[in-house]
């Protein structure tokens, strides 16, 4: 898992190369190119993904939203399959899988297969059966992974929807440039995220003995902290949620006391002043705060406990870096409990049952 953990600025690189081109304000998909007349006439996606692809999916909802105007709507597939929803001509199904071979979304597009609604794949596994079996897709180039805990793949799958999104929005997008140049840069500040690892292995050790653990975030940072929650959950056998940060008051801010922590992910942007309220909702209880923050923000430390600055960036490549944060913070929780970090109990890497 350190290992995997370590490649996210290849992974990154990987992800973009030949694809994106801030020079030439160019993005090119390969993969995408024979059903671009298709793709055109799309007035709504479908993401149907498991777990961590499903955190993804939930970035890309945001993203393909945003950058290229569509309604997105996520679906977990073990819950896609049993539900009757009606599917349009003009509705396009966006998986999203490791390992390619996930038994409940592999279900997800045979049922959409009945529709005959345009099918892509954002796969890491090259020949798979999901590769297989979708009509086009991106693949994620981030090699094998082979800990249980999916790190790299979550990344580069994150690095996809976002080519994705902009490749679907480059007529439109006002941030289409500025995007283009901020993958390029991403490298090098998840280079810069990794230096930090002392720093969140001792913030690890101090928060190690918990039981229970929340997560927060708003917008993109949102389904990243579900992501968090997750890697906390399957490597350190942790109760941990992942929640809306606007949630916290219509509920879980009942469950907040000095002994059930938060990690904030509480980045520059249009959404950190209603951060910071939630954070303070939380420390008026009593609760711990461990905050993600930008380089540079001098503030953050009146409403957190402990702070771990990430390089500046843009809302929607936040993720990114957020996510090695979480990545590393499971892992040394982890390792500090003396606990198999690769082969988490009672989980295999590809769920290939239903
Ligand atoms: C993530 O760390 C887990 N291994 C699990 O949630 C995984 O993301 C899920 O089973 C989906 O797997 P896939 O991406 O191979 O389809």
């Amino acid at each position: 898992m350190l290992k995997e953990i370590y490649e996210a600025p290849q992974t990154i690189r990987l992800a973009s190369l030949g694809r994106v081109n801030a020079a030439t304000r160019t993005i090119k998909l390969g993969g995408l190119e024979g059903v671009e007349e298709q793709l055109r006439h799309i007035d709504r996606i479908v993401i149907v993904a498991c777990g961590t692809a499903s955190y993804a999916g939930m970035i890309g909802e945001c993203l393909i939203e945003e950058l290229a105007g569509i309604p997105v709507e996520v679906q977990i597939g073990s819950e896609f399959k049993y539900r009757n929803e009606p599917f349009s001509r003009g509705t396009a199904l966006i998986v999203v899988s490791q390992s390619g071979e996930t038994a409940d979304t592999i279900a997800a597009l045979k049922k959409a297969e009945k529709y005959g609604v345009l099918q892509l794949g954002v796969v890491n596994a090259v020949g798979s059966t999901i590769a297989r079996m979708t009509d086009a897709g991106v693949y994620c180039h981030a090699g094998p992974e082979q800990a249980v805990a999916s790190t790299k793949a979550f990344i580069a799958q994150v690095v996809v929807l976002l080519e994705i999104a902009l490749f679907l929005g480059r007529d439109r997008s006002p941030l289409f440039n500025t995007l283009l140049q901020e993958i390029e840069a991403l490298p090098d500040k998840a280079q810069a995220v990794l230096a930090q690892a002392e720093t969140i292995k001792k913030i690890a050790i101090k928060y190690k003995g918990y039981k229970d653990f929340l997560y927060i975030g708003r917008r993109y940072a949102y389904p990243t902290a579900l992501e968090g929650a997750l890697k906390l959950k399957e490597c350190a056998l942790i109760h941990a949620e992942g929640f809306a940060a606007g949630e916290m008051k219509h509920g879980p801010l009942a469950l907040i006391d000095e002994d059930f922590p938060t990690f904030a992910l509480a980045g520059d942007g249009p959404m950190l002043e209603k951060t910071y309220s939630n954070m303070q909702e939380i420390r008026t209880r009593q609760g711990k705060i461990i905050a993600v923050a930008t380089k540079g923000n001098k503030l953050v430390h009146q409403h957190a406990d402990d702070v771990i600055y990430i390089p500046k960036t843009l809302e929607q490549t936040e993720p990114i870096l957020q996510a090695i944060v979480m990545q590393l913070f499971a892992y040394y929780v982890a390792v500090e409990k003396g606990l198999n970090v690769d082969r988490p109990r009672n989980l295999a890497k590809s769920v290939t049952v239903e």
